[in-house]
């Protein structure tokens, strides 16, 4: 049985913006949906995936939502035990000791899931990213602000979307794939928002 696959998931405007004043810069429920299908379906009955994520995103996420159901939640702060079960939920101050304890569990994949210090740690860990590239098209109105970034992808090169729909349990309900101004993509929209779902993979593997 090989290693569980670490990923990165993020949702980034064109700017490698992430964030605003804690919390996420746009509301956008297909998104949401997307994100909550991804790290929850697994190819293997009787197999979780975990989700590895920052303090200050586990505190941005609502108390009510959290620990995201369905999967293993491991937080991170330099003021954790090394990793500890707490409650329904994982404590680590040490992000490849905590993926190295997850390997011991019946996991099949580690979603890390931000923010961006999280990221920033994990470009050389992950061999994958789900990258959601939102684009914002009014004329007339202002983008919303962002104050949070991740530095660009470099040792990552895009995939196609046949190679991003085989990456994902059937379970994840990709748009229908179209082409529009920004390339072939499977794409939602909502409000203001042209969003589409991608997969980079490391060249260093
Ligand atoms: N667009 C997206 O896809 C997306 C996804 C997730 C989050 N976000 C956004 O990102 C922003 C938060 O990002 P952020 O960079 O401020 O915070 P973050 O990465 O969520 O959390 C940072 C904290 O995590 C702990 N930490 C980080 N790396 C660690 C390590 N290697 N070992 C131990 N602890 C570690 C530290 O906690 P202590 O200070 O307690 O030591 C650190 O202060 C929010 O705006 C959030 O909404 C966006």
């Amino acid at each position: 049985m090989g290693k569980p696959i670490v990923c990165i998931v993020a949702a980034l405007c064109p700017h490698m913006g992430i964030g605003y004043r804690g919390g996420l810069p746009w509301k956008l429920s297909q998104e949401m949906k997307y994100f909550r299908q991804v790290t929850t379906s697994t190819f293997t009955e009787g197999k979780s995936n975990a989700v590895i994520m920052g303090r200050r995103t586990w505190e941005s996420i609502p108390a009510k939502f959290r620990p995201l159901k369905g999967r293993i939640n491991v937080v991170l702060s330099r003021q954790f035990p090394s990793f500890q079960r707490e409650d329904d939920r994982f404590l680590s101050n040490d992000l490849s000791h905590a993926i190295k304890s997850l390997q011991d569990l019946p996991v099949e994949r580690i979603y890390i899931i931000g923010g961006a210090q999280l990221y920033t740690e994990s470009i050389d860990i992950a061999t994958h990213w789900l990258v959601t590239n939102i684009h914002f098209n009014s004329q007339n109105e202002q983008p919303p602000p962002v104050d949070t970034f991740l530095p660009r992808l470099t040792h990552h090169e895009e995939v196609s979307p046949e190679q991003l729909a085989e990456f994902l349990p059937s379970q994840v309900e990709l748009p229908p794939l179209q082409a529009l101004q920004y390339g072939n993509h499977h794409y939602s929209m909502q409000d203001n928002f042209t969003y589409w779902y991608t997969l980079y993979e490391s060249q260093n593997t």
